[in-house]
């Protein structure tokens, strides 16, 4: 039976492989960016080691990391820390103002960290992110990733929490509409979705 404990520095390999063959809207995302690093050192890195405390894994029964949900309680304090303590450990990799197409724009977000937050979410102060290798999807994992991750923010006094999204993601539209989420706001454009929920 898989179990979910709290992440390791052992896990961080394995999770950075989850975060790749997970972020094709859902799907495997090697080969989608020149260095598929990129969406890791956005989106799973800087979690796991700013806010180790709020890492939480899905470890098979060899214990091998196999999902994750990540997040921060205080999405204004990670913009900050994530400027100051984790954009210079990987910054080199990826220039400012480097790349084209998918990868300028992931280079963008990696430099300008600051996307994540703006004062319309003020009342959504957490946010997460949620991944699961396919082997592991469909088995309950996620609800029981997401009952643990809103336990921890509730005992940090963290009343909400939201999520960005692709809304070409329909599975994981399906998951949060099912686990309660509601559609906070959506981009101009309609291909970016940001929900929300109580952590009750
Ligand atoms: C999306 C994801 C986190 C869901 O986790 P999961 O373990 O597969 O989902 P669960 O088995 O825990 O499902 C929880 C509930 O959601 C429902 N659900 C999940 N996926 C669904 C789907 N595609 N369509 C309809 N309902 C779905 C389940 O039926 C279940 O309902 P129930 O508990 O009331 O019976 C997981 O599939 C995943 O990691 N996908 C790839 C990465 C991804 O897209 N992450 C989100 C990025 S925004």
């Amino acid at each position: 039976m898989p179990t979910i404990r709290l992440y390791r520095p052992a896990d961080f390999d394995a999770l950075y492989d989850v975060c790749v063959r997970t972020g094709d809207n859902g799907g495997d995302a090697t080969g989608l960016y020149r260095d598929p690093r990129i969406l890791p050192d956005i989106f799973t890195g800087p979690y796991l080691v700013l806010r180790p405390d709020l890492a939480f894994v899905l470890a098979d029964d060899a214990d091998r990391a196999v999902g994750y949900i990540i997040g921060a309680a205080d999405t204004a304090a990670f913009v900050a820390d994530f400027r100051r303590d984790w954009l210079p450990t990987v910054a080199a990799r990826y220039p400012e103002g480097s790349g084209t197409g998918w990868d300028a724009e992931r280079i963008e977000q990696l430099h300008h960290p600051e996307w994540m937050w703006h004062e319309e979410l003020a009342d959504y102060p957490a946010h997460l992110h949620i991944d699961l290798l396919p082997e592991a999807q469909g088995k309950g994992a996620g609800r029981a990733l997401m009952g643990t991750y809103l336990a921890a923010l509730r005992a940090r006094g963290v009343r909400r929490v939201h999520l960005g999204m692709s809304a070409a993601n329909t599975n994981a539209k399906a998951f949060y509409d099912r686990l309660g989420f509601h559609e906070l706001y959506r981009s101009p454009n309609g291909t970016g979705l940001t929900l929300g929920r109580d952590t009750d």
